[in-house]
């Protein structure tokens, strides 16, 4: 597999976030991608679309569109909060996702996006991830479809030091993995 650079941003903030566990699954488990951890999305101040431009756009919101733009795709983890996605993750992404001066471009267009999510409940996310998809249909983002990676019963799904080492999750993370790098090599062609 060659190693694309894959931007990875977890939804929650929380120090012992099991979403924020699997991306560091995804790093570990995967097979040549070059995964690296977004852990700026604290400092991503709310949307503001009067500032929302190459000359006032707040600095974290300035790094945070270079690095989607330059990296070959994106990985999310998204908890559940009141069955839809965080809203600091919402927020980030409509950041990301304009380009009123049709100047820069639209960061999320075409991307390729590979998405996963952990969460205690018996629904472990599910509909979180099918709120994002939806967010991803207006950027006309390149989502992966399958596998899924739902890790319901989150507690039940790591080590006491946060190590995912639930097989069945680990193999659906391989799999989301390999379906993101088949989408960006195709891209590329
Ligand atoms: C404000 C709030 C709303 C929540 N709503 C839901 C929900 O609708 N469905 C669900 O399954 N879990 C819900 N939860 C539980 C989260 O899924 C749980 O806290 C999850 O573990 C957070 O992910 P993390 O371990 O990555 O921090 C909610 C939690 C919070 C804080």
């Amino acid at each position: 597999m060659t190693s694309y650079k894959i931007l990875a941003i977890s939804g929650s903030l929380r120090a012992d976030s099991h979403n924020t566990a699997l991306l560091r699954a995804a790093q570990k488990f995967n097979s040549g991608l070059d995964i690296e951890i977004y852990d700026g999305l604290r400092d991503i101040p709310p949307y503001d679309m009067d500032l929302d431009n190459p000359q006032n756009r707040p600095a974290a919101v300035a790094e945070l569109r270079r690095r989607v733009d330059e990296v070959d795709g994106l990985l999310i983890a998204t908890p559940e909060f009141n069955y839809s996605i965080p809203g600091v993750l919402k927020n980030a992404i409509d950041w990301v996702s304009t380009d009123w001066t049709k100047s820069e471009g639209l960061p999320l267009l075409h991307k390729p996006v590979a998405i996963m999510g952990a969460a205690p409940t018996n629904f472990g996310s599910v509909r979180a991830q099918l709120a994002l998809r939806q967010v991803f249909v207006w950027t006309e983002s390149d989502v992966v479809v399958k596998p899924e990676v739902i890790a319901f019963r989150s507690h039940e799904r790591f080590d006491e030091e946060g190590n995912l080492i639930d097989e069945t999750t680990i193999g659906l993370i391989e799999g989301l993995l390999e379906a993101l790098a088949k989408k960006i090599e195709r891209a590329k062609q």
